[in-house]
């Protein structure tokens, strides 16, 4: 029965070395250990021995057990290492090899701009206003007391929708809205940042899309002197502390008096250069003292209220302030073009 035994273990131990995956060596071991093994065979025949010799074969084949299981180990264990090395190799990473760079996305310049006029203005108390892009005749020209025979009218210049709904040509129209909707008529400060549409050809200056911040302040006492602290306020903020501003006499229907505002050229000090065209200053915006119609078309007292106005390109402040010299630019989104304002903070 030992010789058998010792036997048994030998055959197993050979077999056990020509193992190399997983199933085979369950295989190995039910055929070896397993209930219709050869050893369970063997074991059987255990109850016909003395107990002299029961003590001895027992023995023994508690070992060649132990030895079988021990060999079937060590063999799954070297299996199983052979295929961790195979995986390893087969997805080797190379990492001396430099990484995908990232691109971080930036602040849309408009936005920037935008941005930092809406910080200056909640400073000093205004809300800031949402309005509708597709707007009414009657918003957008009507109650800004543009007369129906207004050149600006003209279907040729503005996006109509319908006979009396069109994109919004101007922000002006969120002057009507906001006071119109005003329930109780009181004083207030607003800007409205938003997009505006004309149909103008798109060019290095042009584009039928832009984008405007309207400013409108309506109280008792309010005077031109006021509106002349915000805009010094606006352009010092935008072009520099040492910047100055000049009231031209201009004209728009919605405002009497009208001007047009120019800045000191930040470029030259006054100089002359090509940004000032040689002039020293550099027209930034449109704005006056609401038109007395504005205010009454609106339901506000014209008697008891006044009010400021103002209106600003941001794609020309951007412009300006970033010298940028192709109005496309904004809206072609070219990364090489943005990257530019790619304001890092430190
Ligand atoms: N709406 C004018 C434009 O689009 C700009 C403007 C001028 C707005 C004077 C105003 C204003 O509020 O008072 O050119």
């Amino acid at each position: 029965m030992i010789e058998k035994l010792n036997g048994i273990k030998e055959e197993a131990l050979k077999e056990i070395e020509t193992c190399n995956d997983e199933p085979s060596i369950n295989n190995t071991r039910s055929k070896y250990l397993g209930k219709k093994s050869s050893f369970s065979e063997v074991m059987a025949g255990m109850s016909e021995l003395s107990p002299e010799e029961k003590k001895e074969v027992g023995k023994v084949s508690n070992e060649v057990r132990k030895d079988i299981e021990d060999a079937l180990n060590k063999r799954f264990i070297i299996i199983k290492n052979e295929e961790l090395n195979k995986r390893l190799e087969a997805d080797k990473i190379d990492i001396t090899l430099p990484s995908r760079k990232k691109i971080p996305g930036t602040k849309h310049p408009l936005t920037m701009v935008r941005e930092e006029i809406e910080d200056l203005f909640i400073s000093m108390g205004y809300d800031v206003v949402d309005g509708p892009e597709v707007d009414s005749d009657e918003n957008c020209f009507e109650k800004l007391n543009l007369p129906k025979s207004h050149p600006a009218r003209d279907a040729q210049d503005s996006f109509y929708i319908t006979e009396d709904m069109l994109l919004r040509p101007h922000t002006s129209s969120m002057q009507v809205r906001y006071m119109t909707a005003m329930e109780e008529k009181h004083p207030f400060k607003m800007i409205c940042p938003g997009k505006t549409y004309r149909r103008d050809d798109d060019d290095a200056t042009h584009s039928h899309e832009f984008s405007q911040v309207e400013g409108l302040v309506v109280g008792e006492n309010i005077s031109l002197s006021d509106l002349k602290g915000t805009l010094e306020c606006l352009a010092k903020r935008m072009f520099g502390r040492d910047r100055e501003i000049r009231f031209r006499a201009s004209y728009f229907p919605f405002t009497e008096p009208s001007y047009e505002v120019d800045v000191s050229c930040f470029n030259c000090g006054q100089k002359g250069c090509n940004i000032c065209k040689g002039t020293g200053w550099i027209e930034i915006l449109g704005c006056g003292m609401v038109h007395p119609n504005v205010l009454e078309f609106c339901g506000f007292d014209h008697t008891k209220y006044q009010g400021f106005a103002f209106g600003v390109g941001i794609e020309r402040v951007a412009s300006l302030k970033y010298g940028v010299t192709n109005m496309r630019d904004y809206f072609t989104n070219d990364y090489r073009f943005l990257h530019n304002f790619n304001r890092k903070e430190m």
